[in-house]
């Protein structure tokens, strides 16, 4: 099992040390683990000049599966936009056809007052977003800022899905959702969008394949309201790459705590990248106080996804639940009356409830 780990920037650094102990546990419980280190984002920038640098590709390339801790730092804002961290992140979704998102938004029992919604909304959430990850709007030619004829400036870009991608991604969204609630709701502007209308299609012709599974669709700025007023009527939700962006970031706020949430980016052979869904937090970086569990939870899906591990991945969320059993917190989920720890200390508490 070879692991690229790439920290990048801000608090990644602390949450994949974090990690890389519940790894090292593994692996002296006889797991053949090897993890090799590189840099991305702006900390790719710094030691190699590119947010992306041939070295990081060539060992994510060979890797089985990339474990990433988070890219965005202030001194960057104002690079030049091909130099940005943002871009390490995007070329190697693209780079290495990882073309699958799976941001899953649940709501553990011991955290339900986080939510900013109310408890009896969010209580036993449970829902996968499926978020198609390489296409889109994203990466779509042409874009760019031009002068019309008239004179004035405009900004463009271009939105487009061609039916191998919508096909692929549908796939997998159906094949969670068969292990899952059976239920899946594709997420889309038909109404309004000819690449949605397209989409919509596709995807009605894959739901032929999966019988067992509910199919509904919906437009995204419904379902946005729906993911607020009754967010336990989703299961599995399919939708691409810009919408997606959008409601995986409210779906992770029904939780109340970004810092829970992993997310894996698969390719067409289970190869994945995997991350959590917070960002690089420049803010509290350095200061020992991040929640790691998001990256750690992020572990459980690689030993799920790509190494075919379930009992593992089991063992390792199970670990985390019972450490927000025993009441630790770190500070972004912590409430009156819990043990508060720092980022370190709660990589500890996980190790030792392994
Ligand atoms: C995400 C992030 C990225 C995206 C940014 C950092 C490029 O928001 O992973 O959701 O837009 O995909
Ligand atoms: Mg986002």
């Amino acid at each position: 099992m070879k692991i690229a780990v790439l920290p990048g920037d801000g608090i990644g650094p602390e949450i994949v040390a974090q990690a890389a102990k519940v790894l090292e546990v593994l692996r002296s419980d006889g797991l053949k683990i090897e993890l090799e280190y590189a840099t991305i984002g702006g900390a790719g920038y710094d030691a190699a000049g590119d947010p992306f640098p041939p070295a990081t590709e060539k060992l994510s390339k060979e890797a089985d599966a990339v474990l990433l801790g988070a890219v965005g730092g202030y001194q960057y804002d104002t690079l030049p936009r091909p130099m940005r961290p943002e871009q390490g992140l995007l070329r190697i979704r693209k780079g290495l056809g990882l073309f699958a998102n799976l941001r899953p938004a649940m709501v553990y029992p011991e955290l339900v007052n986080a939510s900013t919604l109310r408890a009896d909304i969010v209580s036993g959430l449970d829902i996968l977003i499926v978020r198609e990850l390489t296409g889109d709007v994203y990466f779509g030619q042409p874009r760019g800022i031009r002068t019309l004829e008239n004179g004035e400036r405009q900004g463009f870009d271009t939105m487009h899905y061609s039916e191998s991608e919508v096909r692929r991604v549908a796939h997998v969204g159906y094949q969670i959702a068969m292990k899952r609630g059976r239920k899946l709701c594709s997420v889309d502007k038909a109404n309004v969008l000819d690449t949605s209308m397209f989409w919509r299609e596709i995807v009605s012709e894959v739901a032929k394949e999966y019988p067992q599974v509910e199919t509904s669709h919906m437009y995204v700025d419904n379902a946005a309201m729906q993911l607020v007023r009754a967010p336990k009527q989703f299961d599995v939700v399919l939708t691409g790459n810009l919408f997606g962006d959008i409601l995986s970031d409210e779906a992770s706020m029904l939780t109340g705590s970004i810092g829970m949430l992993p997310s894996a980016s698969l390719d067409s052979n289970n190869k994945g990248l995997y991350e959590p869904c917070h960002g690089s937090a420049p803010d509290i970086a350095g200061k020992d106080i991040a929640n790691p569990l998001a990256t750690i939870l992020s572990v459980a899906m690689m030993m799920q996804y790509t190494f075919n591990l379930p009992d593992v991945a089991n063992r390792i969320e199970g670990a985390v639940h019972k450490v927000l059993q025993q009441g630790i917190r770190t500070g972004d989920i912590y409430e009156s009356g819990m043990r508060r720890v720092g980022c370190a200390a709660m990589g500890d508490a996980v190790v030792a409830a392994l």
